[in-house]
């Protein structure tokens, strides 16, 4: 396979020789502004060499465990540990070639038992990685799942955790934590459509006046907002002839609320610590076959922790598609290489149903 790049001295752009292209289900790849919004249908190791070296602002990744799944080709069924990480590595190295000097690196790795023995092989890849390269360890953030598959082992507890290594070229990285809303606790599920909805009945049927009802119906609107951000755990609201009034009070405190505007909101503020550990589901994409997807909460909130808007974002196992989804949605331009052909269709179809969100309050440092 050749896969050298011909760069012009002036631009960054390349040309893919031909036989590379027949890994590339797109014939549009054929500069690097061509790669961006893109899901390449490639082996990672061949696609990545393509790609100029800092370009790349923060790539995400999860790759297939050691001898866990069949995707029916590349990395994961390596006859050894050793291999295995050797190939990781491969994929590694270029990973820290492209990425920016300010960029991010976080590998999401699983392990695996072998004849009843915990390999470690999350961290085995780990030690590797920080002794071969010019990279730093800045945190290795655990994914504690919430729903493990059951197992009945009689001998050994079920593993419900995953680590995310976060890895870096040099202490001048991006680093968002303003905009990183993870407490660690309370990311079950989340936040439904039903939260505050009694509470619009509750002012429907209210004696506020139509002046007061709006005004608390805004307010309602803006404080539910804030707890779907995350920014806020929860609230509760008190309306006048409903809800009993507080004792005391001074002016602007919540009595004087109730009785000036009819109501008052308490907001409840979750654990201002942000911790190295988030809970959440394992999740399923109605209608993906993909058996190894992680959850698009954890990649936007590691998203929005290491890059700004417009940024890229890339990942080299892209699988279904999620870190492109969570890309998208912040509105961060994605790279994903993915070398099963049906993966690629799939992960494009979920892309293109993906829209940007409202970046509503976040906090960007230029
Ligand atoms: C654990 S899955 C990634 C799942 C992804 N994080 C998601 O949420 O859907 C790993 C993916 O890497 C792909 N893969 C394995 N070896 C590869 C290689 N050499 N180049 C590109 N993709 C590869 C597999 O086909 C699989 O879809």
């Amino acid at each position: 396979m050749n896969a050298k790049r011909k760069k012009s001295s002036k631009t960054s752009k390349f040309e893919i020789k031909e036989s590379t292209t027949q890994y590339c289900t797109t014939n549009r790849v054929s500069s690097f502004e061509s790669f961006l919004d893109n899901i390449i249908h490639g082996d990672n190791l061949l696609t990545l060499q393509l790609i100029p070296d800092n370009k790349i602002n923060l790539i995400i990744t999860s790759p297939p465990y050691f001898k866990q799944r069949d995707y029916g080709s590349g990395i994961g069924n390596e006859k050894s540990v050793e291999e295995y990480i050797e190939n990781l590595k491969k994929v590694f190295a270029e990973c820290v070639r492209i990425l920016r000097d300010d960029g991010s690196i976080v590998f999401n790795l699983g392990d695996k038992y072998l004849e009843g023995n915990l390999q470690l092989i999350p961290y085995r890849f780990t030690l590797e990685v920080m002794k071969t390269f010019p990279v730093k360890l800045v945190n290795n953030v655990t994914w504690v799942k919430l729903n493990p598959t059951p197992r009945q082992y009689q001998k050994r507890l079920v593993s419900s955790t995953e680590p995310f290594f976060h890895f870096v070229k040099n202490d001048n990285y991006y680093y968002s934590l303003a905009n990183y809303l993870n407490n660690g606790t309370k990311n079950k599920k989340p936040n439904g459509n039903n939260i505050g909805k009694k509470y619009y009945e509750l002012i429907e049927y209210s004696n506020l006046t139509l002046e007061q009802k709006k005004l608390a119906f805004n307010e309602l609107d803006n404080v539910i907002q804030e707890v779907k951000e995350g920014k806020i755990e929860s609230f509760r609201m008190k309306i006048k002839g409903i809800h009993s009034e507080p004792f005391g009070g001074q002016d602007g405190g919540r009595k004087y609320q109730l009785l000036k505007k009819g109501f008052t909101i308490i907001k409840i503020k979750g654990d201002p610590i942000k911790r190295d550990v988030i809970e959440c589901a394992v999740e399923t994409i109605k209608g993906s076959k993909h058996p190894a997807i992680y959850p698009v909460y954890i990649i936007k909130e590691l998203i929005k922790l290491l890059s700004k808007p417009d940024d890229i974002v890339l990942d080299p196992f892209i699988g279904s598609g999620t870190t492109a989804v969570a890309a998208k949605e912040l509105g961060r331009k994605y790279i994903g290489i993915e070398i099963n052909e049906e993966y690629c269709k799939k992960a494009r179809e979920r892309i293109k149903n993906t829209h940007k969100e409202n970046p509503l309050g976040l906090i960007y440092e230029k």
